[in-house]
């Protein structure tokens, strides 16, 4: 396969280059370069720099030439907390939240996850790679370019590892890069209704599996009020960092309990969510490394209160957005929507958008080093707009600006 390409005459090529998970100010750092080249050869970034330069001495008759005069280039993004694997909807859940009904309120009386739950273990390993094919060619077309993926949909042991297997499949046949989650502890299951410690316990017992398979590189957790505690979210968590999985943590997102503290306390690889946050954990999080991932779309569409991306920006934390696409609490995958989301209600400039969603999302999945920025070395994963300037994306509200998706140096969306 072909995956020799070149990128000449950008209007704007926005690299994002030199920075692993780049904190406070270096987030508005952007690298760019006006009339860029970038070269691919073998699917890794060759060169970067003046578009004259970049071009010297190739031969154009030999490599798949893109003149992207212009348009702006920016990396690949990298959603990096999405829920994309599920069966059956609820679009009757976003009807009763509308009448006045919480998201807490629906999941207690057993909608929500469990609703998710039912369809999912009844769904084949077929069915959900039919529905999870789709949903990665949308991403794609957005120009997401890796994905992070969550369990949490089987809460037993069948159905945790069935949407792993699937996760793993969709890795393999699709052309985006899946970072996979075990989710286990997503909710209580109505079989271990009020006995939530001994279904900490399960969860726990599958995690050595997930681990031996490679079916997960994170474990997340639920820590929420009524769902699982701090406590209980620690005993999982360092039993998954002694097992050797990265882990993470839906922190704080209804009720402020303390899970943003955990995650720092535990050196997590992110915090998600963090609508309730406190401001000893923002502190602790800064001091961390852990990333802070916020997940507007959902702020959004359960009319909560957005978390404080830019005090968390102020403090020194490295922010990342992602959509958190799942089929309850934010049922959309726009790439687009979450950064004007994240500029108009956040605070954040374009600048620190694009960072949060390019390579402080790589860092949320531990693959700084490899995505995330236009640089010599990285995998050639490239986004080709249709207007001159990343600006465009917040301006432009919800609608896709993304012209072409190239992904290890060969096009896979235009
Ligand atoms: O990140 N808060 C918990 N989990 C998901 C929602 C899952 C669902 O409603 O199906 C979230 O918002
Ligand atoms: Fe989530």
């Amino acid at each position: 396969m072909n995956r020799n390409l070149i990128v000449k005459n950008a209007a704007q090529l926005v690299t994002c280059k030199g920075f692993t998970a780049k904190k406070g100010e270096a987030m508005s750092d952007l690298g760019i370069i006006e009339n860029g080249g970038v070269l691919i050869l073998d699917g890794k970034i060759t060169a970067v720099g003046p578009s004259h330069e970049v071009t010297k001495g190739i031969n154009e008759k030999e490599i798949t030439v893109i003149d992207a005069a212009g348009k702006a280039v920016i990396p690949g993004f990298v959603d990096s907390h999405t829920h994309f694997v599920f069966g059956g909807y609820r679009p009757d859940e976003f009807a009763w939240r509308l009448r006045g009904d919480s998201y807490m309120d629906i999941m207690n009386r057993g909608g929500g996850i469990a609703n998710s739950v039912g369809a999912t273990r009844k769904a084949s390993l077929d069915e959900l790679l039919v529905v999870g094919t789709r949903r990665l060619d949308s991403m794609l077309s957005f120009g997401v370019t890796t994905v992070e993926g969550k369990s949490g949909y089987g809460l037993d042991r069948k159905t945790e590892l069935k949407q792993l297997e699937a996760m793993a499949r969709l890795n393999k046949s699709h052309a985006l890069d899946i970072a996979p989650t075990f989710l286990g502890a997503h909710a209580v299951p109505t079989e271990f209704k009020g006995k939530t410690d001994e279904f900490v316990d399960h969860v726990m017992e599958i995690l050595p599996e997930v681990k031996e398979k490679g079916l997960a590189e994170f474990c997340d957790i639920f820590c929420e009020e009524n769902v699982f505690s701090v406590d209980q979210s620690r005993r999982l968590l360092v039993r998954a960092k002694e097992l050797g999985l990265g882990v993470k943590i839906h922190a704080d997102e209804i009720v402020q309990l303390g899970g943003t503290e955990l995650a720092a306390e535990l050196g997590a690889v992110s915090a998600d969510h963090l609508l309730q946050a406190s401001e000893q954990g923002i502190r602790d999080l800064a001091a961390s490394g852990t990333v802070a991932t916020l997940l507007p779309g959902t702020a959004f569409s359960l009319k909560e209160d957005y978390a404080q991306g830019r005090s968390m920006i102020d403090h020194g934390c490295a922010v990342a957005l992602a959509t958190d696409f799942n089929p309850g609490s934010c049922f959309s995958n726009s790439i687009p929507l979450i950064y004007a989301l994240a500029c108009l209600y956040m605070k954040l400039s374009p600048e620190e958008a694009l960072t949060a969603l390019t390579i402080n999302g790589a860092a949320a999945v531990g693959r700084a080093d490899t995505i995330g920025s236009i640089d010599v070395g990285k995998q050639g994963d490239l986004v080709i707009l249709e207007y001159p300037s990343y600006r465009f994306i917040p301006y432009h509200v919800g609608v896709n600006t993304v012209e072409t998706v190239i992904k290890t140096g060969k096009i896979v969306f235009s």
